[in-house]
């Protein structure tokens, strides 16, 4: 990892929930090796960074493929059903309710953004659920995406791991299937970019952002800061669901993360659980 020296990332995360950082050359998936260390006990706020990933998952089951060295492919483990008291003193911090852990990786996909768009100077922005993207309607573009995977111990959710993966650096020319639907962030800065700087940001934000999705009065400011960056909430589009393709306006998120969209049908606005969604122009 050329210019990611994992002690000077751990140094400027001291103090924060997530500066137990490890960093390893090659894994299969780091979501997955963060899971096996929650069942065996891990505390919340490891951090595992993988400069290559040979079975990287993606949502929906997908795999997430980068060329090693291109990209920060990262995840943090979670505990948001545990209430915790922070080291400084002070009350202790609320557990999340289970409804609301969909704020996890809203925090990351924030966390991102605002470090992205203060790495490259370009306008990033969230394509829901939780996709770092840039462009508008059939130009946007993916360079980040995140899967947070949970683990069950009878009806609890034990830990939540939530996984990014960052093209940061990536070589000039893109694969041919991705290069209409995806990006770097060193091709929108137009230089290749310090990864250590982007991991140092993403986390030392996400660490603020996860601390507020615990309390009433930091969950709305997460929701609409979360707004303020969308880039699908405002658009008109196209979601691909199991068997069914709505278009319509997307007009607003529920309390659970919820995407709201309105289309011509009886069922005004749909409410979107899961689903792909694609930009369309507007009409
Ligand atoms: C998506 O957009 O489909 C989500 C991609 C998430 C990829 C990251 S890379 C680090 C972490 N480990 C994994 O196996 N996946 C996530």
């Amino acid at each position: 990892m050329d210019d990611l020296d994992p002690d000077l990332v751990r140094r400027d995360l001291e103090g924060t929930l997530f500066a137990d950082l490890q960093w390893v050359s090659e894994t299969g998936s780091t979501n997955a090796d963060l899971l096996a260390a929650a069942r065996e006990g891990a505390p919340e706020g490891l951090v595992l960074v993988a400069d290559h990933q040979t079975s990287g998952r993606g949502r929906r089951g997908r795999t997430w493929e980068a060329p090693p060295g291109s990209s920060l492919l990262l995840s943090v483990l979670t505990r948001p059903s545990d209430p915790f008291t922070p080291d400084g003193g002070g009350g202790a911090v609320p557990a999340l309710p289970t409804d609301r852990l969909f704020l996890v990786s809203m925090a990351m996909g924030i966390a991102a953004v605002e470090t992205l768009r203060a790495a490259t100077g370009a306008d990033v922005r969230l394509k829901w659920p939780n996709d770092l993207v840039v462009g508008t309607g059939a130009d946007t573009r993916k360079l980040s995406g995140i899967l947070a995977e949970s683990l069950v111990e009878g009806d609890q959710i034990a830990a939540l791991v939530v996984g990014i993966g960052i093209n940061v650096n990536w070589p000039a020319t893109i694969p041919d299937e991705l290069a209409q639907i995806a990006t770097a962030a060193n091709h929108v800065a137009g230089r290749d970019l310090d990864r250590a700087h982007i991991l140092t940001g993403v986390l030392r934000r996400f660490a603020g952002a996860y601390e507020r999705a615990r309390t009433d009065v930091g969950r709305a400011s997460l929701r609409a800061e979360y707004l303020s960056l969308s880039a699908t909430v405002g658009s008109r589009v196209r979601v691909e669901l199991a068997g069914e393709t709505v278009i319509g306006d997307a007009v607003g998120l529920t309390d659970a993360g919820h995407l709201l969209v309105v289309d011509d049908g009886p069922d005004r606005p749909r409410e979107i659980t899961v689903g792909d969604v694609v930009h369309l122009r507007p009409h």
